[in-house]
């Protein structure tokens, strides 16, 4: 009986050990919008296509060096500004399919796209 309660115990810490993983594994990002100090795309988030992404998407879709991200993303349906964290552009970020944007560039990436994605 003993060694029941033993087992019992042992797998119950593992299920708080997963559990705690999972949660700080999760990447939850909360775009707080400032009205008063907008997220600009030509100075903050199109430098961050130009380190991370353009190594690829200088030449396969969605394109985005400088001066022709922001019409290909609009054009190409890659931001959904009614859902802004189901943007593909959001979603495929830091997928690991190529070079992952860091927590603090997703949040600036999605924070603009919350603010309406302007062309500013
Ligand atoms: C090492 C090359 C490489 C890098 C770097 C890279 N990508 Fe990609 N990307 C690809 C390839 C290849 C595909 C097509 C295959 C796929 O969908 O995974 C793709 C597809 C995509 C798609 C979907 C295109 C479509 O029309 O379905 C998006 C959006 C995207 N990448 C965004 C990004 C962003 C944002 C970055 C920078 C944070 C980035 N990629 C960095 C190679 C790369």
């Amino acid at each position: 009986m003993k060694r029941y309660i033993k087992v019992l115990a042992f797998l119950f810490m593992i299920g708080l050990v997963a559990c705690e993983y999972d949660y700080i594994a999760e990447d939850v990002i909360i775009p707080q919008p400032d009205p008063d100090d907008p997220i600009s795309f030509s100075e903050q988030v199109e430098p961050i296509f130009q380190s991370k992404c353009i190594g690829c998407h200088d030449s396969r879709p969605p394109i985005l060096t400088t001066g022709d991200a922001y019409d290909n993303l609009k054009n190409g349906n890659y931001i959904n500004t009614e859902n802004p964290a189901d943007s593909e552009i959001y979603k495929r970020s830091t997928d690991g399919h190529g070079t992952n944007m860091s927590s603090s560039e997703r949040l600036l990436l999605l924070t603009w796209i919350t603010e309406g994605a302007k062309d500013n």
